[in-house]
């Protein structure tokens, strides 16, 4: 090992590219780059083909109609994003394909092939009318991974009722939140999930949400831990999955939806307190996703398929599910936890189903390689070809260790940039074409024009700017949900007629895009997209605090981690209790995703003249940095007291 980790660190200085094998590129979708300038030519031309490989009712009139910033995507066309990814592959060879592959936390397998799923999503869709569901509603879910979620999003879709997945780690508070602003009439949860071994109480924490959510009608609560959780149903709104499923019918003919009705809602934070509904529609976003997964993943008939991502999250929405089946791929889903019940899970699963293709986090792939080679070198991964990366840039040590420890030097890695916005890949190697750096996202997918621009939305030829998107893409958010004029402020003001994505990145002198994190309040901790606006009002909202200033720090195994610097009220004292229970504060209001990982008690924050909470300075402190100008600074005695106290971590 020593050998092989000085062997990776020279190989990094060395600047070493890798080049995909004559072999893999042989046997590629894509051979050769001349897919871009295609693209370049016509956009328009490029994602037509792609949709023309689905299933639409009715063919579409215009590929695009675009008024900045609002587009629309093949206009006129009517199609069913359940019908494309079940329906169109029982009428082929596909039938008896497996089209979801699960695996407990547990260790059981339950498989379904493509029929199964046809039955389980047909029942659902029967059971959602049956409890009144209609076109247009909006479903809320809150589910563990298991099967039932993508049946239940299949579900949603067949019937035209757009879902709102909330990743089962949130709290009731961050779920009532979710169901209110989507006006939500249906819930979806069980009654518990299973995690590093222990139960997750998801009904409990649906019970406390439900409190305060007049729209609710009904709950439809999964089985999942029986006995190990007790659940008390509530008469008249509560039933359950199983007994529902019992007697519905089996078939539902699927709604004939417009390209651009709406398919889903997902919640993302962004750089103020309040969780943006994020809305994605039909024919557009189907297409993106179909033609992404395709190529990026240069998906074959025979490949088992592994997103590791929750599909709480879009990467879960978009390559777990519906990009998948969209291509009538097999994909895999994993309940747990990738160290239960030891640190060879992952292994042993790639081993079990003989994955070929994997994808999954940096922060994942950090912690294997903290873990050392035990536990992997147990396992046979001679099956993989092509593994992915996802959700935050990634360090060219943990991508030479990917590529030599997983990859065993055979596997290209596609390093995947976008966005829950962006619904789709947008930045990313084609495996069977593109020269890979470590550490870089390469270029743009065909078809996208990103650009790297200065202060004043200038192109940089090369060096650092801010990341914008000059075209629009069939998966791209339409507007935030109930909310237009925010979608024109926060993506579509910075710079005029460009999508600003709130990231930086820089342009190497070949061109290529390395990432370098966000500009804007929001976190990204183990690739989690946090904001420190909602950490902060958790925080305030304690009886105790006077005001906080939170921080993204760097941290070398989740990429950040969140610093709260926190005054409190006259005559309160700082101890180890009172920080432990502002935590807590947090984790209940927002989730244990959110939970602080130190908190600094001060008398004062750090306030420019205006009185603006000076975060670059904080985050200076906490990352022990010589600090930068801080001539703007009200009070420059407040930092030297901070300074000090920084020195002595917590409190
Ligand atoms: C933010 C979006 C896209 C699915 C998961 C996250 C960061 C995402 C990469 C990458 C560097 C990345 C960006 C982006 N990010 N992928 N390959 N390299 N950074 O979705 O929660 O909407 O977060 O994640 O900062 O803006 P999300």
């Amino acid at each position: 090992m020593p050998e092989e980790q000085e062997r990776i660190e020279y190989l990094i200085k060395q600047k070493k590219t890798f080049s995909p094998s004559k072999g893999f590129r042989d046997n590629a979708i894509v051979r050769d780059e001349s897919i871009y300038k295609r693209a370049k030519r016509s956009p328009e031309a490029f994602w037509e083909s792609f949709a023309k490989e689905l299933h639409w009712y009715r063919k579409w009139k215009r590929v695009l109609d675009w008024k900045l910033p609002h587009s629309k995507w093949f206009v006129g066309g009517k199609m069913n994003v359940s019908y494309n990814c079940i329906d169109r592959h029982i009428d082929s060879p596909r039938r008896n394909k497996a089209a979801i592959i699960w695996e407990g936390e547990l260790g059981e397998t339950s498989i379904l092939t493509y029929w199964d799923l046809y039955r389980e999503v047909n029942k659902f869709a029967n059971v959602l009318k049956d409890l009144g569901i209609e076109k247009g509603d909006r479903v809320t879910i809150y589910l563990p991974m298991i099967p039932e979620l993508p049946i239940a999003m299949l579900a949603c879709a067949r019937i035209g009722a757009p879902h709102n997945v909330v990743f089962g780690g949130f709290s009731a508070e961050s779920l009532t939140s979710r169901i209110n602003d989507s006006k939500s009439t249906l819930l979806i949860t069980a009654d518990g999930g299973y995690r590093k071994g222990s139960v997750v109480a998801l009904k409990k924490n649906a019970d406390e949400a439900l409190t305060d959510t007049p729209t609710i009608r009904n709950v439809v609560v999964v089985k999942r831990v029986g006995d190990k959780e007790s659940v008390s149903m509530k008469k008249g709104r509560d039933l359950w999955w199983h007994d529902l499923m019992k007697y519905a019918p089996p078939y539902c003919d699927p709604e004939k939806m417009d390209s651009e009705d709406l398919l889903y809602i997902l919640y993302t934070s962004g750089t103020t307190g309040k969780p943006k509904g994020i809305v994605h529609t039909t024919g557009g976003f189907l297409t993106g996703v179909y033609a992404t997964f395709k190529l990026v993943f240069d998906i074959r008939e025979e490949d088992t398929y592994w997103c590791t991502a929750d599909i709480g999250w879009v990467t879960g929405h978009s390559y777990v599910v519906y990009g998948p089946l969209a291509n009538g791929a097999t994909t895999l889903m994993y309940e747990g936890a990738p160290k239960y019940p030891d640190i060879g899970r992952f292994w042993s699963i790639v081993e079990k189903y003989g994955v070929t293709v994997f994808y999954t986090a940096p922060t994942a792939i950090r912690s294997y390689m903290r873990w050392g080679d035990e536990y992997l070198n147990k396992y046979n991964l001679s099956t993989l070809r092509l593994l992915g990366s996802v959700g935050e840039p990634i360090n060219p040590e943990a991508w030479m260790w990917y590529y030599v420890n997983i990859g065993k030097k055979r596997c290209p890695i596609v390093d995947t940039w976008w966005q829950t916005e962006t619904g789709m890949i947008l930045i990313t190697p084609l495996p069977g074409v593109t020269k890979l750096k470590p550490g870089s996202a390469t270029f743009p997918f065909p078809g996208i024009d990103v650009d790297v621009v200065d202060e004043n939305g200038k192109s940089i030829k090369e060096g650092t700017g801010y990341l914008v998107i000059k075209n629009p893409w069939p998966a791209m958010l339409r507007t935030i949900y109930g909310d237009p004029k925010r979608y024109v402020e926060e993506y579509w003001s910075r710079f005029p007629n460009m999508y600003f994505t709130g990231d930086w990145a820089n342009k190497d002198k070949d061109g290529y895009l390395w990432i370098l994190g966000r500009v804007d309040d929001v976190m990204n901790v183990a690739g989690h997209r946090i904001s420190t606006m909602e950490v902060e009002s958790a925080l305030v909202d304690h009886h105790s605090v006077a005001e906080a200033a939170v921080i993204g720090k760097s941290d070398e195994l989740k990429g950040q981690s969140i610093v709260a610097f926190t005054s409190l009220k006259e005559g309160i004292k700082s101890d180890s209790k009172l920080l432990d229970e502002l935590k807590q504060h947090v984790v209940k209001k927002i989730g244990a995703i959110a939970r602080p990982d130190s908190i600094i008690f001060t008398v004062e924050l750090p306030k420019t003249r205006s009185g603006k909470i000076m975060r670059r300075l904080l985050r200076d402190i906490a990352e022990g940095r010589v600090l930068g100008d801080t001539t703007t600074l009200a009070d420059p005695e407040v930092v030297k007291q901070l300074k000090d106290k920084y020195g002595h971590k917590e409190m």
